[in-house]
């Protein structure tokens, strides 16, 4: 599964640099399409950096400098050409935090596909309802569309969050540990969204969960830090790698 024609996303001799400060060197690895690849490694080691950089949202960070290669498809994410906006809604992201917005549960689900203006205004509800099912949230909050989203639960938000992310109708969904402010229940119901994803997208998600890596992941990259800058130590199955990390803290 690592030759191109099955690889979505692919890294390749990636660095980066903060200022004048290496952040990441060297990282190279393949996304099967398809399939949940993890990121585990220690605080600091750069794993939420390296998200940003497949979709381009180190460039909202001063002084940050990507070097390296990475495809999306086989083209390069990282040419001066690419339509940022665009690239973000072929590779969603879903933060730790839900970041919802304080307003309607419509405007944030329709946040990122109306600002696109890819979808005629009369196919917006339609779009809305898709993502909201697909997250399981449709039943819940069908009938209170037009109320702020600030009142949803915590859980509810997150899931908010991906119907927002997933109405874009994204290839790629990358999560930076999507069930860290959850608690076990609203966890495991994302645990299982994510499950669902996998096949017609494919989805990059950093975990400090190894029970977590070990139910989702197809594979696993884990990071750490080799005179004092984050790279790939190993990559493969999350069983071995996760049993690895433990031993070695
Ligand atoms: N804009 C920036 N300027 C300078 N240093 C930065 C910047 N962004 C990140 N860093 C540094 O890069 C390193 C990696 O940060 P990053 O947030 O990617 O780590 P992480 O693996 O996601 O950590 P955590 O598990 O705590 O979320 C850290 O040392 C951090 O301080
Ligand atoms: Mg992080």
């Amino acid at each position: 599964m690592s030759d191109s024609a099955a690889s979505i996303l692919r890294l390749e001799n990636v660095s980066v640099v903060a200022g004048a400060k290496p952040i990441l060197r060297g990282v190279t690895l393949d996304v099967p399409e398809g399939s949940v690849f993890g990121l585990i490694g220690p605080s600091g080691v750069g794993k939420s950096t390296l998200l940003k950089c497949c979709n381009r949202l180190t460039d909202l960070i001063p002084g940050l400098r990507v070097e390296g290669s990475i495809t999306f498809r086989g083209q390069s994410v990282l040419g001066r050409r690419i339509d940022a906006d665009a690239l973000r809604a072929k590779i969603g992201i879903l933060f730790q935090q839900p970041a919802v917005f304080p307003r309607s549960i419509m405007a944030n689900v329709l946040f990122g596909v109306s600002h696109l203006g890819s979808v005629p205004r009369r196919e917006l509800p339609m779009v809305a309802e898709r993502a909201l099912r697909e997250v399981a949230l449709w039943d819940e909050v069908k009938d209170r569309l037009t109320s702020s989203a600030i009142y949803l639960s915590v859980g509810q938000q997150q899931r908010l969050c991906l119907a927002r992310t997933l109405a874009t109708n994204p290839d790629v969904i990358l999560m930076d540990e999507p069930t860290s402010a959850l608690d076990p229940q609203a966890s495991e119901v994302i645990e299982q969204l994510i499950l669902r994803l996998r096949g017609p997208r494919s989805v990059v998600i950093v975990t400090h969960n190894f029970a977590q890596a070990r139910r989702v992941c197809d594979r696993v990259a884990r990071l750490a830090l080799v005179h004092n800058i984050g790279t790939v130590v190993e990559i493969g199955n999350p069983a071995i790698v996760a049993a690895a990390t433990r031993e070695e803290e």
